[in-house]
């Protein structure tokens, strides 16, 4: 059964490659827009609370549940009680949409990667560049089924082999362009405007909708709810420490988050650009900082070889999520349930990619502030992720490991017979029973009533 499963070379290959699944757009790309808008480095002390606490417990569970079924994020619930596989489906179902766009935005990343490394630049028009580029038919599917078949080369020579390998070169690079562009902005002239920023403390700005934004960014960038993490969990071996691990991917994360808000603010600040951007931040307003540097050139095609990398650890770990469900579920290949499943996300991707301007594509969505609305495909697809699937596979992952497999279960597996000493397991059990569960509740419902932009 699990005897052709994959496994981890070491400890250190898990935690590089969880790391590198939670280390992604959301870092780079989100959360310096977040603390932007969120009061600067209140916005940070608030996030780092959460993710420590909630975060971190909610890592936990899924990592436990993983590692002690050996199973894909389906079966690992089905074992135990099969009335609660629809969990695991749900997590499938938002790794499956989550990566159909994310591979379309990291096509974005890839398309802006080469404009830089070929010498050229946005002339000084970055935001019509943006929405031209975005808005073309052609152009961005191109560049999205490159991404994609990127993933599926890695994804195809399996955990060891393909997924560690990859994480072990690219997770290293990042941190060292990382701290080559931390190093050049912090030098820039006018950087201490944005540093005094992140500095500040306007707790006044903490809105009920901010903190839950907070927690709703901490979920995403932490890679919690999809059954990434317990399908990564479930081909590591029983002798490690999880509290350990997940200490250890919770700072890596967080530092990598620290590192793009103190890169990517004070040169926003530093070129006097508005900082309310939102989400197209990384591809308008930065290339119109990179513009105003010396040297723009290294600085965009640094910046956007980070990106490309951080989107590249993220999106294989939500492809082998869905693969290893599955090889597992259809007993086939890995070569052809990678193959199908990215190929399968791609065509949703092109869906998402044409809504942009391409072509007249709308959804709906219904909150209790708007009734029903008809926004473009893709915020649907975005919206469906963030507002329902992520937060329901989250709650129901608390709650199957909290209350049906038992918290007692699920701490005699961290604590392997008492092999490994977990300290905080008192208060990890209340947070998963009680906590957590009620803080997505309370996400979810804004959600719904329509005044959360998460
Ligand atoms: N954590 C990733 C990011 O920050 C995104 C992601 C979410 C990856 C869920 C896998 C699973 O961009």
């Amino acid at each position: 059964m699990s005897s052709n499963r994959g496994k981890w070379s070491s400890n250190l290959g898990f935690i590089i490659a969880t790391a590198g699944s939670a280390i992604g757009l959301g870092n780079i790309w989100k959360f310096p827009a977040k603390v932007a808008n969120g009061g600067g480095g209140a916005f940070i002390i608030i996030y780092f609370a959460i993710v420590f606490t909630l975060g971190a417990s909610l890592m936990l569970t899924e990592m436990s549940l993983g590692r002690h079924t050996q199973k894909n994020a389906v079966s690992a619930f089905s074992v135990l009680n099969p009335k609660w596989k629809f969990v695991g489906f749900i997590g499938i179902l938002a790794a499956f949409i989550v990566l159909s766009y994310y591979g379309v935005v990291g096509g974005w990343v890839f398309k802006y990667a080469t404009v830089y490394l070929t010498g050229a630049n946005f002339r000084g028009d970055a935001v019509s560049y943006y929405f031209n580029f975005i808005e073309s038919p052609f152009a961005p599917i191109f560049f999205q089924i490159i991404f994609m078949l990127l993933n599926v080369l890695i994804v195809i020579r399996g955990v060891s082999g393909g997924i560690e390998k990859a994480n072990r070169l690219l997770m290293p690079a990042l941190f060292v362009l990382l701290a080559i562009l931390l190093f050049c902005t912090l030098s820039l002239p006018d950087a201490e405007r944005g540093i005094s920023y992140l500095c500040s403390f306007d707790f006044t700005k903490i809105t009920p909708d901010v903190l839950l934004s907070a927690l709703g960014q901490a979920l995403f960038s932490l890679s919690i709810g999809l059954g990434t993490t317990c399908t990564y969990a479930s081909y590591l071996s029983k002798k490690e420490n999880l509290p350990k691990n997940v200490g250890v991917i919770c700072l890596l994360d967080t530092v990598v988050a620290l590192m793009a808000a103190f890169i990517i603010i004070p040169a926003v600040f530093s070129a006097n650009v508005p900082l309310s951007e939102g989400g197209s931040f990384a591809f308008t307003a930065l290339p119109a900082v990179f513009e105003s540097m010396p040297a723009s050139n290294f600085f965009g095609a640094t910046f956007y070889v980070l990106l490309s990398f951080a989107a590249l650890t993220s999106s294989i770990s939500l492809l082998e999520a869905v693969v290893a469900y599955a090889t597992e579920h259809f007993k086939i290949s890995r070569i052809r349930a990678t193959i199908v499943s990215a190929s399968l996300m791609t065509v949703c991707g092109i869906f998402y990619s044409l809504s942009k301007g391409a072509v007249n594509l709308h959804g709906f969505w219904y909150t209790l502030r708007d009734g029903l609305t008809y926004p473009i495909l893709g915020d649907v697809f975005e919206r469906i992720c963030d507002y329902l699937l992520i937060p329901l596979g989250s709650l129901g992952f608390c709650i199957f490991v909290g209350h049906i497999w038992g918290d007692k279960n699920a701490i005699s597996e961290i604590e392997q017979g008492g092999k490994i000493k977990f300290r905080l397991k008192t208060l990890w059990a209340v947070t998963v029973k009680y906590i957590a569960p009620l803080a997505i509740a309370i996400i979810m419902f804004l959600g719904f009533r329509g005044n959360l932009n998460l």
